[in-house]
C-alpha cells in the first residue's frame, strides 16, 4: 500500500528510481513520482496519475539528472487519485521534498495549527502536512533537517515510512518508520531505500530493516546512521543478507505474474515443505513451533487472525488444529478483532496469518493479544517484513515473492504450512496417531507432483471460462475443508474478473442464497469424496432442479457428479485435509482465464493494493 523508493551514490538516481517504482507498483498504482536533486542543484518534482509507465512518459522531456532522488507510487488514502496528490511532496517554501507510505491520523488538527502559521495547502494529502510540519520546525529552531524529522515525529500519530530530500544539502536523505515498513540496502559507496527488498536486490543483497521509531541518516559516501525518535543515542546497525534473486521477480515468459506464481505453486510448495519432514515421512520438524512447544501443549485454545485470502486458509487451519491437535480454534478478521475488546490471556495463542507480514491489521492485533500476555506465532511469506519481527516465533511459508496482487501461492504455502504445524501439535500432544500423521505427512509431499498433474487442466478450464466470461454473478459452494475453499474461488473470481461472486457452504443455500439460482447464475461446487459428499451431491441436484448451470470439482473418476453437472474438472485423490491445496488451482486458473476474457488488469485489478499496511 503505497510504495517508496530512494536512491543516493554514483549512479543516475532516475534510472534507480523507476526501476525500483515498477518493482513496487503491486503497493499501489494510482500515481507515481519521482524527487531528485539535479546536477545544477534544482530539487525537480515529476508526477504523474495513473502507472509508472505514465510518469516514464512525463518524465521523458525533463532534466532527469542527479544521483540523489527520492520516489513514490501509490494507492490513494488522503485525495482522489490525481496528479496534485500524487508524492513526492513539496515542503511550503520548496526546499524539502517527501514520500510518504502511511497514515497520519491527526492530520487535520495539524494542518489547522500550520494553517494559523500562513501555510497553505496544495493537495488532499496528510503527506503535504508532513512536510509542512517538518520544514516549519526547521525554520522555528533553526535546526537540521533530522532535529526536525526527530521533533515531527513526536508530534505525528499514525504510521508512516518517510524518505526527505533538503535542496541545500544534496549529499543526503533522511528517513524514518513507525508502522510502515522500510527497507535500506547497503552497496559500494551508494544506498537504496525501499519499502520492501524487491527494488534492492538488483544491486546489493546487504539489507538493514528499519525498526519501528527508527530514523535513518544516509548521507553520500559516509557511514549510515540510525537513531531512535526516542534517545540521542545511535542505534545498533544489523545487515542482513537477502536470499531472494532477481528472476523471483520477472515474469519468465508468462503474459501475467498471477498465471507465474499458480504454475509455480509445484516448485513453492516443495521449497515449503523442503527439510521439515523427516526422510522417514514420519515427523515434522518446524523448529519455531518445537522451541516453544509447551505453549502449544498447554494452550487451551488457538486464535487465528489474519485478513482476505489469509482468513481463508485460516478457516482450513482451524479445519486442521481441530481435527488433529483437539485444540479449540477461533478465527477472527484481524480488523473485527483489534476492535472488539476481545478477551485474550496469559496461555492463548494467537497465530497471525498474512502474506506479506505487514498488514496493518494484523499487526495491530497480534500486538493488542502480545499486550495482553498471549504467546504470538506468526505464519509470514516475506522474510524480514514487520509481522515475523513482532513476534515471539513463527515460521515462513517460503514460496518466494508474490507480485500478483491476487494471492495464489501464498494460499497454498499457508494452507501447506498449517497442516504441518497441526500434525507436528497433535503428535507432540498425543492427540494424533504416528500413523495418521505419517499418512497425511507422505500425502503432504505428494502435493506438488499431484498439482503439476493437475495443470492438464489448464486448456479445459481456459475454454470453460470462455462460456462462463459473461454471467454476472457466480455461486462458489463447498463444505468441511473445501467451505474456505469456496470463499477463496469466488474471492479470487472477484477481485480479478470484478464479476460478483459469494462463497457459500453448500448446505447453507437452502436457508436463503437458493433464492438467487436461476439459468444465468452458474454454480462452481466442490464435490470430492469427503465425509460429506452425499450431502453435497444432493446441493448440486437443487442447484440443477432450479435450472442453475454447474461446474464441479471432483475426486478423479467420480461418475456420480459427471453425470449431473455441467462441467467436470477432477482433481487427484488425498489426504482430505489437504483437499484444499488442490482444489484451489482449478479455483486460481477459472478466475485468470475469465479476468483475461474480459480484458482486466489482472495482476493489478482496480482499487486493489498488495500489502494493505493502512486500516
Ligand atoms: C486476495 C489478497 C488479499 C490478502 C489480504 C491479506 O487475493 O491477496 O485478500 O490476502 O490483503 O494480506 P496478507 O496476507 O499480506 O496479510
Amino acid at each position: 500500500m503505497c510504495g517508496i523508493v530512494g536512491y543516493i551514490g554514483k549512479r543516475r538516481a532516475y534510472d534507480i528510481l523507476i526501476q525500483g517504482l515498477h518493482r513496487l507498483e503491486y503497493r499501489g498504482y494510482d500515481s507515481s513520482g519521482v524527487a531528485m536533486i539535479s546536477e545544477d542543484g534544482e530539487l525537480n518534482i515529476y508526477k504523474a496519475k495513473g502507472k509508472v509507465e505514465a510518469l516514464e512518459h512525463f518524465a521523458a522531456s525533463k532534466d532527469l539528472s542527479g544521483t540523489i532522488g527520492i520516489a513514490h507510487t501509490r494507492w490513494a488514502t488522503h485525495g482522489e487519485p490525481n496528479d496534485i496528490n500524487a508524492h513526492p511532496h513539496f515542503s511550503q517554501s520548496g526546499r524539502l521534498a517527501m514520500v510518504h507510505n502511511g497514515t497520519i491520523e491527526n492530520y487535520s488538527v495539524l494542518k489547522d495549527a500550520l494553517s494559523s502559521h500562513g501555510y497553505n495547502f496544495i493537495s488532499q494529502t496528510d503527506t503535504e502536512v508532513a512536510v509542512h510540519l517538518i520544514e516549519y520546525i526547521m525554520q522555528k529552531n533553526n535546526c537540521s533537517l533530522f532535529d526536525a524529522v526527530r521533533e515531527a515525529t513526536k508530534r505525528i500519530v499514525g504510521a508512516y515510512a518517510i524518505a526527505i530530500v533538503d535542496k541545500q544539502n544534496p549529499d543526503q536523505i533522511i528517513a524514518a518508520r513507525q508502522s510502515s515498513p522500510l527497507v535500506i540496502g547497503v552497496g559500494e559507496g551508494e544506498y537504496f531505500l525501499a519499502s520492501d527488498a524487491t527494488p534492492i536486490i538488483e544491486y546489493t543483497n546487504k539489507v538493514i530493516y528499519l525498526n519501528d521509531g527508527d530514523i535513518a541518516v544516509i548521507n553520500r559516501g559516509q557511514e549510515l546512521k540510525v537513531f531512535d525518535s526516542n534517545s540521542t543515542s545511535e542505534s545498533e546497525i544489523k545487515i542482513t543478507e537477502l536470499q531472494m534473486s532477481i528472476e523471483q521477480l520477472e515474469k519468465g515468459g508468462y503474459p501475467h505474474f498471477m498465471l507465474k506464481e499458480i504454475f509455480e505453486q509445484p516448485k513453492t510448495l516443495a521449497d515449503c515443505i523442503s527439510g521439515r519432514i523427516s526422510a522417514d515421512g514420519k515427523r515434522v520438524t518446524l523448529s519455531g513451533v518445537i522451541e516453544h512447544k509447551e505453549k502449544f501443549l498447554n494452550t487451551n485454545r488457538i486464535i487465528i487472525v489474519a485478513c482476505g485470502t489469509s482468513w481463508h486458509a485460516a478457516l482450513i487451519g482451524k479445519h486442521l488444529f481441530e481435527e488433529f491437535c483437539r485444540i479449540p480454534v477461533v478465527v477472527e478478521y484481524a480488523s473485527e478483532f483489534r476492535y472488539s475488546n476481545p478477551v485474550v490471556n496469559p496461555g492463548d495463542v494467537l497465530i497471525a496469518l498474512s502474506q506479506s507480514g505487514e498488514t496493518a491489521d494484523t499487526l495491530a492485533a497480534l500486538e493488542l493479544a502480545k499486550a495482553n500476555g498471549a504467546f504470538v506465532f506468526g505464519i509470514c511469506n516475506v522474510i524480514g517484513s514487520s509481522i515475523p519481527r513482532a513476534t515471539h516465533s513463527g515460521c515462513y511459508i517460503h514460496v518466494g515473492p508474490e507480485i500478483g496482487v491476487a494471492s495464489t501461492k501464498a494460499f497454498t504455502g499457508q494452507v501447506t504450512v498449517l497442516a504441518m504445524m497441526s500434525l507436528l501439535i497433535g503428535q507432540m500432544k498425543g492427540t494424533v496417531s504416528d500413523e495418521v500423521v505419517a499418512n497425511v505427512a507422505s500425502d503432504i509431499r505428494r502435493v506438488p507432483a499431484l498439482i503439476k498433474d493437475i495443470f492438464k487442466l489448464n486448456d479445459k478450464i481456459e475454454e470453460l471460462a470462455k462460456i462462463f466470461t459473461y454471467a454476472h454473478n457466480f455461486l462458489y459452494l463447498g463444505r468441511g475443508y473445501n467451505y474456505p475453499s469456496a470463499l477463496e474461488g469466488a474471492l479470487k473470481l472477484k477481485e480479478i474478473s470484478y464479476i460478483h461472486a459469494e462463497g457459500y457452504p453448500a448446505a447453507e443455500m437452502k436457508h436463503g442464497t437458493i433464492a438467487l439460482i436461476d439459468n444465468d447464475m452458474p454454480s462452481v461446487v466442490i464435490a470430492i469424496k469427503d465425509n460429506v459428499y452425499e450431502k453435497t451431491v444432493n446441493n448440486i441436484q437443487q442447484v440443477k432442479a432450479r435450472g442453475g448451470k454447474v461446474v464441479a470439482i471432483v475426486t478423479e473418476g467420480d461418475t456420480i457428479v459427471a453425470d449431473m453437472a455441467d462441467y467436470v474438472l477432477e482433481v487427484p485423490q488425498i489426504a482430505e485435509c489437504l483437499t484444499p491445496l488442490l482444489t484451489a488451482i482449478p479455483l486460481q486458473l477459472l478466475a485468470y482465464y475469465i479476468a483475461v476474457n474480459k480484458g482486466r488488469n489482472v495482476d493489478q485489478p482496480r482499487n486493489l493494493a498488495k500489502s494493505v499496511t493502512v486500516e
